[in-house]
Parts: structure tokens; C-alpha cells; sequence
């Protein structure tokens, strides 16, 4: 029976090296939590790095035994292809271009080159995984090379791709001394699917100007093949959530914390480390909500989970620093014996807590600068059941393109951030629950399983399309 090889820079595990002896653990980040509830059915492999340097073949077979079992065929990455493939481009290069960053790129010919040694390596492992039936799905800003290098390989293999960042616009992409080497990269595929059709008419306009291929209704003509390209915007496992929030574990943690917090009321966020998410933004407006409105002082909290990410990228570091320098002044300047204005985690939770703390929040601040979707948001839509809670969302969210009912801002407008705070505070209950059904009901029908099926069914027709038009 044909399966499906789901490719990515990192598998939904992550396996780590301790005092005990090696550990495995789900990884952070919306791709691994999104897709982690369907990539064992039917037999099929997800392929990727297990976040781990190897030390010897022993420790190699072990790993790839374990991971095995799983249905995960791990790539072992060395440290200086970490360096210059995952910190160097994929990081400090795509990155930062894809989210509007430019000032934050770097154009290194070495990490280029590493890139391109590191798609190779990832296509090697995939051939040896693929059968001829089998259909290739690749994920993410850090494979773009892939689907040509398979296609190269394999002609007739059905492959899929998808972007799980934003598109930038084409005078962003342009700035790129690779542009043109990447786009022809992700044109291997049969369907490119996007989380937005914004994003997806930049990567059409990038490729109109850039390659001059005719572009129409998504259909793009090179002079070999037929490339679908859509949007399909990326869901949750819904039910999960709701299970979460529901479970007993979690209502006990609600109460601890509860108890912990005494009356105040809980603003939460949470985000990897990014400078993406616009956290440094996020604190300044909760600053600005207290000195509008003194009577929030020693009455509201804000719970901020940030999960350590790309320490290692200098850019990261230095925001790390600048949220810790921001905690802290806020906090010394507002806080009393009984009440602190910000409870600032550097760590990740796992999903019983972070149900928990899905439950205990009243208003979810999910506020980045850019993000291609943003899943978070979508999570704490799932969990609030009794229809209580207020998610104020970014408009530069992929997300917001959904939930219309949300409270959206501009993260750059401090005082337009801080009025939504104040304005989430006082909503009316019946207000809450009128925005929260709305939004739940686009969440569930729309999750990651109709999402996967969609997609799925574009690939298959995009291949019958295909045959179609080299036969007519
Ligand atoms: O969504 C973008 C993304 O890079 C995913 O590919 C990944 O799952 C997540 O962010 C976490 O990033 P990293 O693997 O660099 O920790």
C-alpha cells in the first residue's frame, strides 16, 4: 500500500543526551504539535533531525532503532551543519528575510553552500525510504531544494510541499543572492501549499517576475512540467485540546494556580523565543495598560511562558536579554508583597499544564509582529469550552485570516494593544461567548485532519491535471 514520507528539518521527537541516559521528548513548535497526531497511520515514516550530535555507530544504531519503532528515520546532522545550514541559512538568512526582517539577514556563500549539502543529504535519506508508489510531502523553509533534488531523482514521484512561514512579498524575496536557485527548488513539487492566499500570490508574483513563468489560477506553466500552488490554512488536532482542558489534571493545576494567584486576572502568552512573536512588544503594552488604567494595578496578571528556541543564533540572545532586562524593570516597578505583574517562564510545559493554563486565562495575548499561522492561537480557542475568554490576535498572524472574532491589533500600535487589553478585561460574558463559538466552530471543522486531507487530495488531483495537460 503507498504511504506517505513526511519530510521536515526536525522530527516530532527530539532526543537529547542526559545524565540518565538518552531521552525522548515531543519537540516544540507548531509543524511537530500540528502534525504529530497523524504521521503513524498506514505505515508511513516521517524523516528528519533528531536534535542530537551523534558520538559514535553504537549510540547511532540505538537511536535509529528507537526512532524506528516510532516510524521516524532520523538524519544525523553534524555541528558545523547545524552552524551553517540551521543557525546560518535556514535561520539568520530565510528567516528573517520570510518575516519581514531584512535588517537581521546575513548572505554568507558558506552557509549557502552548507544548505545545499544538507537538502542533499535530507534526499538521500528520503530515496532510501521512498518506494515507487509513495508520495513525498516536504515541510518548511528549511528543505526548499528538496522537491527539485527528488524530482531530479525520482521523475515521476508525487510530491507535495509546504511552507509552514510566511511568503514574503517579492520585493523582500528579491534581496536574496539565491532567489532564483530557491524558487526553482520548490517548483520540483507537484502542489505548493501555503497557509494564506496572500502568501501565495507573493511566491506567484516572485515567480512571474523572477523566472517569467505564465502564472493562471494558481496553475504555473514551466517549460517541463505543470506546478499546482494553493492555500490551505494549516488546523489543530481539536479535539485533543478539548480533552486536555477537560481532563481532570488539568482542572487540578487550574486550582493550584488559582490558589497560587489569589483574585488577580490571568492574561496569557505564549511563544517560542522569536523576535518574530513581538514579545519586548507585548510587555510594553501590558506596561502601557497599567499606566492608562491604574485600577488593572494589583488586579490583573500576566502570565508569560517564553520556550527556549535558537539560542545559539545571535539574534535570539540578545532578545532573551532584552525580555529579562523588560520583566524586570516592569515587575521592580509595579509589583506589591501580594501581587506581581508579570510571571515570566523560560521553559517549556508540557500539555497538561499548558491546559491548564489555557483554562485559567481569560485573555490569550497571541501578538506577532509576522507568523505564518500561529497554532496557539487556534489551542486556546479549543480549550475554553465554557465560553469564557478573549483572544486578542495580531493581524499579521496567518491565523487572523480565520478568526475574524477575535480581538485584532496592530503589534506595532502600542496604544491600540493596550486599549484591546483593556477592552478584553471588561467584555461582557455574553460578548465572550458569542466571539468564542464562532471561533470554535471554524477551529474544529477546520483541523489538522481535514487540513492533511485537503492537502492530499490537491496532490492527487494536481498529478491527474498534470497527465491531463501533457496528453491533451
Ligand atoms: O514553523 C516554523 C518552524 O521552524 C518549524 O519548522 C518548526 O517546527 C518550529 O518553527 C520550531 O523551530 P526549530 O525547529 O528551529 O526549533
Amino acid at each position: 500500500m503507498p504511504r506517505t514520507i513526511i519530510v521536515s528539518n526536525r522530527l516530532p521527537t527530539k532526543v537529547q543526551r542526559t545524565d540518565d541516559g538518552l531521552t525522548f521528548q515531543p519537540s516544540e513548535g507548531g509543524l511537530a504539535t500540528g502534525l504529530g497526531s497523524i504521521y503513524r497511520q498506514d505505515g508511513n515514516v516521517w524523516v528528519g533531525w533528531p536534535g542530537l550530535f551523534l558520538e559514535d555507530a553504537t549510540e547511532e544504531q540505538y537511536i535509529t532503532e528507537a526512532l524506528g519503532a516510532d516510524s521516524m528515520a532520523p538524519v544525523f546532522l553534524t555541528e558545523a551543519e547545524i552552524q551553517d545550514y540551521y543557525e546560518g541559512f535556514s535561520n539568520s538568512t530565510l528567516w528573517p528575510t520570510f518575516h519581514y526582517f531584512p535588517q537581521f539577514a546575513t548572505y554568507e556563500p558558506a552557509h549557502w553552500a552548507a544548505y545545499v549539502a544538507v537538502n542533499e543529504k535530507f534526499c538521500q535519506a528520503v530515496l532510501a525510504q521512498a518506494g515507487p508508489g509513495d508520495t513525498i510531502w516536504v515541510h518548511d523553509y528549511q528543505l526548499l531544494l528538496l522537491p527539485a533534488m527528488l524530482r531530479a531523482a525520482r521523475p515521476e514521484a508525487t510530491i507535495g510541499f509546504f511552507l509552514h512561514i510566511p511568503f514574503p512579498s517579492y520585493e523582500l524575496l528579491r534581496v536574496l543572492p539565491w532567489r532564483t536557485e530557491l524558487l526553482q527548488g520548490l517548483l520540483g513539487a507537484d502542489l505548493i501549499g501555503f497557509h494564506t492566499f496572500g502568501y501565495m500570490r507573493h511566491f506567484l508574483s516572485a515567480v512571474t517576475h523572477l523566472l517569467g513563468h505564465a502564472t493562471t489560477n494558481g496553475l504555473i506553466e514551466t517549460p517541463t512540467r505543470t506546478v499546482l500552488v494553493d492555500a490551505f490554512p494549516m488546523g489543530i488536532d481539536y479535539e485533543r485540546f478539548v480533552e486536555a482542558a477537560a481532563a481532570d489534571e488539568a482542572v487540578e493545576h487550574e486550582e493550584v494556580y488559582r490558589q497560587a494567584l489569589g483574585t488577580s486576572r490571568v492574561v496569557l502568552s505564549i511563544d517560542r523565543l522569536d523576535y518574530t512573536k513581538g514579545i519586548a512588544q507585548r510587555l510594553l503594552a501590558f506596561e502601557l495598560l497599567l499606566l492608562r488604567y491604574p485600577e488593572w494595578v494589583s488586579q490583573v496578571s500576566l502570565i508569560m511562558v517564553v520556550v527556549p528556541s535558537r539560542d545559539q543564533v545571535p539574534q535570539y540572545a540578545a532578545l532573551k536579554q532584552e525580555i529579562d532586562e523588560l520583566v524586570g524593570r516592569i515587575n521592580s516597578q509595579y509589583r506589591t508583597i501580594g501581587w506581581n505583574p508579570i510571571h515570566y517562564f523560560y521553559r517549556s510545559f508540557p500539555l497538561e499544564e499548558l491546559a491548564s493554563l489555557y483554562r485559567l486565562a481569560e485573555v490569550a495575548l497571541v501578538t506577532p509582529m509576522r507568523d505564518g499561522m500561529n497554532l496557539v492561537a487556534k489551542e486556546y480557542v479549543a480549550s475554553k469550552a465554557d465560553g469564557r475568554g478573549v483572544l486578542i490576535l495580531s493581524e499579521r498572524a496567518g491565523a487572523a485570516r480565520e478568526l475574524s472574532d477575535a480581538l485584532l491589533i496592530n503589534p506595532t500600535d502600542l496604544v491600540g494593544h493596550a486599549e484591546a487589553l483593556h477592552q478584553a478585561l471588561v467584555m461582557p460574558a455574553e460578548e465572550q461567548a458569542q466571539r468564542l463559538e464562532a471561533m470554535r466552530a471554524l477551529v474544529k471543522r477546520y483541523n489538522v485532519f481535514s487540513w492533511t486531507r485537503l492537502f492530499m487530495d490537491q496532490l492527487t488531483y494536481s498529478k491527474i491535471k498534470q497527465h491531463t495537460l501533457a496528453t491533451d
